[in-house]
This record gives structure tokens, sequence and C-alpha cells, in this order.
């Protein structure tokens, strides 16, 4: 027999095994713990958010969701780490508004696509931003804010979580409007910049409501505004944006679960599908409403319906962050 049509016969019999294989993988997955990357540090939204969900997950996949927090680079680091894992469904990440609609305008070497690099699992949560402030912070609500941070620019401190994290890219929206260039102070998550907020180190920052709502609620830190077009029931005396006299600072943030390119289409539908019943877990919807998230309803979760909120959020943030000029 010629030796092309050997080698055409092993290829077509590997073919077959591959073929055979897929199915029987995806059949018995997951069949041990599964790594879920969070690009930040432990305690900031991103993380709390992926715990959320990932508790109830656990349960419908019968393995742990492990979270490992992988930081830097305003999370990209920790994306791009996914963007390298094996496509087998044992390593997913939480991305966010910052990770997969920011940083491409942010980073012009970015080491992934995020159109075209991740498979989309779906929208964990909508999170809505709070410009918030140490609680001895001087002014008195969102007007003397902006006359105060206006005033005092060079003396004045903002925290945020990285180039390309939400609380950079919202403060940076927020700072174009004001004209206002304060000392940009980033961590490794908006966990730790709340810890230095709350201890006074720092400002001001924009950040998520899942990583406020105690502190404000405690009052150990200030909050001036909401910025989206309706307060929020967990901070109901917190004005929005619009109230406050800033209408034009309007910002939500989301995290979405993402898994590498061309992880096998039935382990995708396994993890959509476990997603999509944490967020109608009472419990778990308990949780989220409590720290002000926004669940997505049924039209807004599944792979197809995050694809198109990327693409979406690409395009209505790029032109932001250029207007907003240079980030140094
Ligand atoms: C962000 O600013 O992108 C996030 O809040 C960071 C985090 O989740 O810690």
């Amino acid at each position: 027999m010629s030796s092309s049509r050997t080698l055409a016969g092993v290829l077509a019999g590997i073919f077959a095994l591959a073929v055979g294989i897929a199915p029987a993988v995806a059949q018995d997955y997951p069949s041990r713990a599964i790594t879920v990357i969070v690009p930040f540090a432990a305690g900031g939204p991103t993380d709390v958010i992926g715990r959320i969900v990932g508790d109830h997950m656990s349960k419908t996949l019968g393995h742990t969701l492990v979270i490992e927090n992988v930081v830097g680079a305003g999370g990209t680091t920790g994306i791009t780490r996914a963007k390298r894992a094996k496509n087998d469904g044992y390593t997913i990440a939480m991305g966010h508004l910052g990770t997969q609609a920011a940083a491409p305008a942010l980073y012009p070497n970015l080491q992934y696509d995020p159109v075209n690099d991740f498979e989309p699992i779906g929208l964990a949560a909508g999170t809505p931003i709070l410009i918030l402030a140490r609680k001895d912070f001087a002014p008195k609500d969102l007007k003397e804010f902006v006359e105060y941070v206006k005033k005092n620019e060079k003396t004045l401190n903002m925290a945020h979580a990285g180039v390309g994290s939400v609380s950079f890219t919202t403060c940076l929206l927020l700072n174009h409007i004001l004209k206002v260039k304060p000392t940009s102070i980033p961590y490794q998550g908006t966990g730790p910049s709340m810890n230095a907020l709350v201890g006074g180190q720092v400002d001001y920052m924009c950040d998520q409501i899942v990583n406020a709502v105690p502190q404000v609620q405690g009052g150990t830190i200030k909050a001036y505004a909401i910025a989206t077009e309706q307060r929020n029931p967990s901070l109901p005396n917190v004005p929005t944006s619009k109230e406050g006299g800033l209408p034009e600072f309007q910002a939500s943030a989301w995290n979405a679960l993402i898994a590498p390119k061309d992880t096998p289409k039935p382990i995708m539908e396994k993890l959509s599908a476990a997603l999509d019943k944490a967020l109608d877990d009472e419990v778990t919807r308990k949780r989220l409403l409590e720290l002000g998230s926004d669940i997505p309803g049924k039209d807004r979760r599944g792979g197809p319906a995050l694809a198109a909120l990327v693409k979406s959020e690409i395009a209505k943030w790029t032109p932001v962050i250029k207007a907003a000029g240079p980030t140094n």
C-alpha cells in the first residue's frame, strides 16, 4: 500500500478517535476541580462576584470552582494567563468591563483579543459605579466634591486597580469630565485600595458598588454619587450623578465568565447552564442584590449575549478612553 494511503488511513483513524473522545470527555466533565482565574487581589469586586457565583456553580457541577487570584497590569496579566490555559474546561476566568472592553484601547500590545481569544460563558453581574472618598474628605456633596477636586487636583491622590481596571477606566472618564489630573495610585485590586481609602491614605476612587456597600453603610467611607440613572436599593441615600449636577458621568461595569478559545461546546454549555442556575438561585441572588448588583435577565445571559456585550462595550469605551487622552 502506498505511503500516502497509509498516512491518510492513520490520520482518519486519529480524527475518528478524537471525534469519538470529545463527547466522552464532555460527558464526564467535570471530573475534578475547576480553576477560576480572578485577575485582581482577593476581596475586591471581581473576586467577590467570582466566589458568590462559583459557590453555587460548584454544587451544580459537582466539583469545586477554585479561585486563583492572578494580579497585575490592571487585570490583563490574569486574563492573558487564561488565554494561554488549556481549553479543557478546567481553567476559566472572571473578566469584566476593564479587561474585556477597556484594555484594548489602553494597551497597544495587549497579549489577548477579548473578542477572538475566548469562549463566552456568560454575564455574572452588572455593577454600578460609585464616586467614593475617605470619610473625612471635606466636600459635603457632589457639587462641592467637583469644586474641591478642581481646586486641589495637584494635591489629591486617586486610587485604582491598575491601568485597564474598572476603577481606573471609570475615574478616567470622571477626571476627563472634571478636567483634572490627580496623582493616581495603583493597587492590585480595589480590595486593597478600599483598605487604603478606609485608612485615609488616598482621597477618592471610582469603584463597583459590590465593593463599597458595607463601608458606605458603616460610615467608614463617603459615597458622593452613583453613576446610574436610578438610585440603588442597597444604598438608597446615595444620589445619582444626575441629581448631584453631573449627569454626564454615567458608568456601570459588569463581570463575566470566559473560557479559553475552542473549549469544547458541550463543556461550554455545561458551564453556561451552571452559571444560569446560580443566577436563578435565591440565596445567590440575595447575596448579589445585597451588594447592589444588577442580576442579568435571561435575555442577557449565556455565551451569545456576552459575545455581543463585549463587542458593544469595546465600541463604547474606546472613544471615551481616546478622548480622555494619555493615561500616564
Ligand atoms: C477594578 O477596578 O477593575 C476592579 O474593581 C478591581 C477588583 O475587582 O479588585
